[in-house]
């Protein structure tokens, strides 16, 4: 296994590319399955994850051909229509495929994810939307079994915004009979990338981005061609790397658009952000101050930064409260900061951190994709040494992070354990 080794105390500067948004990438490549002929992605990352969804097509029939950042896929022999338990308990995503089959071959066969590292996600809001439009839906030795001769539209109304309902209903409703309006849906520029991506190959929706999407269903869709938005979480997580070290770097494809809350608060820490041509310049101040956060969804603060946010506010000057409210279980960071001397105390779904002047390295451990990331970004401050094991998570989620980072001045690499 590896680990990454970080030796802590370099100011980060320069400049750094943010890659393609794997939770955009892959409801894109399960599109890919509405449609019979070839497909054409660009700008997908190079991650684990992506192997994943790969294999996963590969498996219903689809033939896939990766080069670079481009992914081909033939989805014209599709031969199955099970996403086995092995691939879901690896990537819970997996689940997107449910829709896509469902709306063009009129039964879909996934296993249940269960549980994972950052709390119970079930997903029985996507169900409940796919029965909506008629589905008939049963759980079978672990698997959902999804039927429908046709999917019909109608009105549906999310109990909280879900992303993943988002797009699966999204997805399925695009091949359903008639009118399909969506409630309380979710508002991540992943939503707006897919539906763009269902609108260039024929699907009718409007209103992606806001709270009521409105699908017209339509007999046929064409192959898609399209290019992966930069992932809005990497290009956070630099910029937070950015500040925690008092460094200078410009983030090309970080979107000030898709970075409201996060800018804010990094302002607030004391940083100065500045819109470039492409890009973020983030400019990390000497001191930090604390600042309270509370996660929520789109355009609020994003659960998928709350980590790293954390490992910044263990640097601040003062008390800082953070609070999770999307994901019941997101504190599984907190341990291994504070074997780095973090004074991070837990109170329900709120953490208090008490910033401490200087963390000092330790070996640690990776326990999910962010909370990694939470770890390397205060290696990245600490004194002496800091070891990261179980990067397997890391890999999930963030294209040669190490590289990018050295690119900037970091001591970081990799090495076998
Ligand atoms: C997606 C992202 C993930 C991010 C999350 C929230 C992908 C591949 N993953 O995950 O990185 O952290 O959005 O921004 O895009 N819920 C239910 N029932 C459901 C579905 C969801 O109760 O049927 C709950 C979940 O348990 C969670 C909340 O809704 O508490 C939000 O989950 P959701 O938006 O669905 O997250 P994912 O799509 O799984």
């Amino acid at each position: 296994m590896e680990k990454i080794v970080i030796k802590g105390g370099q100011p980060l500067r320069g400049e750094v590319q943010v890659s393609g948004a794997k939770n955009s990438a892959l409801p894109l490549l399960f599109a890919t399955l509405l449609a019979d002929g070839v497909s054409e992605i660009s700008n997908v990352p190079a991650l684990r994850d992506i192997n994943t969804a790969v294999r996963l097509l590969r498996e219903l029939g689809a033939e896939v051909d990766v080069s670079g950042d481009r992914c081909v896929i033939n989805g014209s022999k599709i031969r199955s229509i099970e996403a086995p338990y092995d691939l879901v308990k690896t990537m819970r995503a997996s689940v997107l495929v449910l829709g896509p089959l469902l709306a063009r071959f009129g039964h879909a066969r996934v296993s249940l994810p269960g549980g994972c590292a950052i709390g119970a996600r079930p997903i029985n809001l996507h169900l409940k939307g796919l029965e909506a439009l008629g589905a008939t839906i049963t759980l079978d030795h672990g698997y959902v079994e999804a039927t429908a001769d046709k999917l019909r539209g109608a009105k549906i109304s999310f109990d909280l915004p879900t992303v993943g309902g988002t797009e699966n209903l999204l997805m399925a409703a695009a091949l359903a009979e008639g009118e399909t309006v969506l409630e309380n849906a979710a508002r991540e520029p992943e939503i707006v990338q897919l539906a763009d991506a269902l609108n260039s190959m024929g699907a009718m929706i409007e209103g992606a981005g806001t709270a009521i999407i409105k699908i017209q269903g339509v007999d046929k869709l064409e192959p898609l061609k399209c290019s992966v938005i930069p992932d809005r979480i990497e290009a956070g997580t630099f910029m937070i790397a950015a500040v925690i070290t008092s460094g200078d770097v410009l983030v090309h494809g970080a979107v000030s658009a898709d970075q409201e809350a996060l800018i804010s608060k990094l302002i607030e820490v004391g940083a100065t952000i500045t819109p470039e041509a492409d890009g973020l310049r983030v400019v990390g101040p000497k001191k930090m101050q604390p600042v309270d956060i509370r996660t929520s969804v789109f355009p609020g603060f994003p659960t998928d930064m709350q980590a790293q946010f954390m490992a910044l506010m263990t640097r601040a000057e003062g008390t800082s409260r953070i609070s999770e409210t999307v994901f019941e279980n997101r504190f599984m960071h907190v341990c291994e900061l504070q074997r780095m001397g973090a004074d991070i105390q837990i109170d329900g779904h709120s953490a208090i951190i008490r910033g401490t002047k200087q963390m000092t390295g330790a070996p640690v451990m990776a326990t999910d994709l962010r909370a990694s990331a939470s770890l390397i970004i205060a290696g990245l401050a600490a004194e002496n040494t800091t070891e990261v094991s179980r990067i397997y998570h890391l890999d999930r989620g963030y294209e040669k992070i190490e590289k990018k980072l050295a690119a900037l001045g970091a001591k970081i690499w990799r090495e076998e354990e």
